[in-house]
């Protein structure tokens, strides 16, 4: 017998507030032709006044413990994949914590920027495979709008602010890539590319900084690592991806994921699409599109579901879970 970390519920939060392109002609030198035909964005939901990571990430929770039929104080770890926490510290982890009533477990954020659900994912697997956690809370949640340069019309058209979560906890299975559950991680990172994709302030300026990226190359990276990194995945989980029902690839572009689709010899009508709708939400955008497409009744119990992100780093990575 295995132990596996089981889905058992989900749910997201967006923002009020959606964002359509047109708003962005009032003050920069761009359209909404450029923007859907270069990224596939038609809107985003930007986080109200004063409102913050850790809200969403609790709206989010929330939902995913309503949809499990269960309590904040039954999770015994929640790890939160964000950027943009509201404070250098504590953790936005343990803010959610608190907002769900949970006193007995342990909370954390991971940092992994675009990636991080991947990274999180895999560490809430961990947890759960060693026997140190039962049932754990995974949250992708950023307010990418705080950190956007508003006069640089090449990054702040792209980013969107909201929140996913889901609950995982420990099932026995047959170790088989039949059984329910994570089934395999990768995970990579390299730091020379630290330049691609960055925000230009932090604790060593005494400032928030905003985003900066050379697009292009990041382009480039994304399709060549996220198809490796797929691939990688369903190696380990001794599959291939004839056996994939969905792929909830990072929402950044939809430029990426057509590509990355063509690499990995998957049609775009089994991948899940929501950049349209959401932008690039960074460690939010798997698990807003993985509880989307459940809503939408597209992914079921059973289906093979592939995820696969890049970001900041650089830092990308996969997960492969069996509904
Ligand atoms: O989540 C983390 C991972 N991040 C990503 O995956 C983002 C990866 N990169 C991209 O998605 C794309 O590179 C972008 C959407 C950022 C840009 O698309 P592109 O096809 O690579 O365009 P480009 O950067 O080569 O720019 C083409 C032209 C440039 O003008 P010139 O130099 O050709 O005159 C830009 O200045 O488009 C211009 N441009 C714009 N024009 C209108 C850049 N941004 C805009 C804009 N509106 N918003």
């Amino acid at each position: 017998m295995t132990r596996r970390a089981v889905v058992k519920g989900i749910g997201h939060y967006l923002p009020r507030r959606i964002v359509p392109n047109a708003e962005f002609e009032k003050t920069l030198d761009t359209s909404h032709d450029w923007i859907v035909a270069r990224s596939g964005i038609e809107r985003r939901h930007f986080a109200g006044e004063g409102e913050t990571t850790s809200d969403l990430a609790t709206h989010a929770a929330k939902a995913a413990l309503d949809n499990a039929g269960i309590t904040g104080d039954q999770i015994d770890a929640i790890i939160l994949a964000t950027s943009t926490a509201d404070m250098t510290f504590p953790s936005a982890a343990t803010m959610v914590q608190n907002n769900i009533g949970n006193t007995t477990g342990f909370a954390f954020d991971i940092q992994a920027v675009c990636a991080g659900f991947t990274f999180a994912l895999a560490n809430a697997n961990a947890l759960i495979a060693s026997g140190q956690a039962d049932r754990v809370m995974v949250i992708g949640a950023e307010t990418f709008s705080r950190i956007m340069d508003w006069t640089d019309r090449s990054t702040c058209v792209l980013f969107g602010d909201g929140a996913g979560a889901l609950i995982l906890q420990a099932q026995e299975g047959d170790g088989t890539s039949q059984d329910r559950g994570i089934l395999a991680t990768d995970l990579n990172s390299d730091g020379r590319y630290r330049d691609l994709l960055y925000v230009d302030g932090g604790v060593a300026t005494q400032n928030t900084g905003v985003l900066r990226m050379q697009g292009k190359e990041v382009f480039r990276h994304a399709v060549e690592k996220l198809a490796q990194t797929a691939e990688n995945a369903l190696r380990k989980a001794g599959l291939g991806p004839d056996d994939i029902t969905w792929v909830v690839p990072h929402q950044a572009n939809i430029r990426i994921i057509q590509a990355t689709a063509k690499k990995l010899g998957v049609d775009m009508d089994r991948i899940v699409v929501t950049v349209q709708d959401h932008g690039n939400t960074s460690a939010a955008s798997i698990p807003l599109a993985l509880s989307v497409a459940v809503q939408r009744g597209q992914i079921k119990p059973g289906d093979l579901v592939l995820t696969e992100a890049i970001g900041g780093g650089l830092a990308w990575g996969a997960v492969v879970i069996r509904w």
